[in-house]
């Protein structure tokens, strides 16, 4: 798709039908994701695709915002392996990963595929649900 349609036709769904995503759009989307750029391009996301009724259920039970989708990205990132601001105070781990999630919104509406962008969840709770490395 043109990319200012891309832009103007991504929205946040907030109904879906339980049809699954076809693999080779979800390949599309995470090959988007791991091309966006990361500070120093040190690469540290990791996103963990949630496609089973169980933990599909363990989302559920984390936020009531996953509107009946029957595919789920959750995005996280290694913090052992951030780029830290002088200073020390900061690092890139979030923004980081925010990046990567827009890249993955704008290339799902790009395969026709609709999402809805979601913090409205505890990260240490869903992590621990879906038994995310090192949680
Ligand atoms: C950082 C961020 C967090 C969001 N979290 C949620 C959420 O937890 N639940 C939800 O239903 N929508 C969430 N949204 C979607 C926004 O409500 C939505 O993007 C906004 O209302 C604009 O609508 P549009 O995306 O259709 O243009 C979030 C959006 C952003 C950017």
């Amino acid at each position: 798709m043109e990319f200012k349609q891309v832009i103007k036709d991504r929205y946040s769904c907030k109904k879906y039908s339980d049809r699954q995503v076809e693999k080779e759009k979800i390949t599309a989307i995470l090959e988007a994701g791991r091309l966006a750029p990361t500070a120093k391009n040190l690469q540290e996301q990791h996103i963990y695709v949630v496609q089973s009724a169980e933990l599909l259920a363990k989302i559920d039970e984390a936020t009531p915002c996953r509107y009946g989708a029957p595919t789920v990205l959750v995005v996280a990132f290694d913090k052992n392996n951030v780029f830290t601001y002088p200073g020390d105070k900061r690092n890139s781990g979030v923004e980081d990963a925010t990046i990567v999630a827009t890249h993955m919104i704008l290339a799902a509406a790009d395969e026709g595929v609709d999402s809805c962008w979601l913090n409205y969840f505890d990260p240490e709770v869903v992590a621990k649900k879906i038994r995310l490395a090192g949680k």
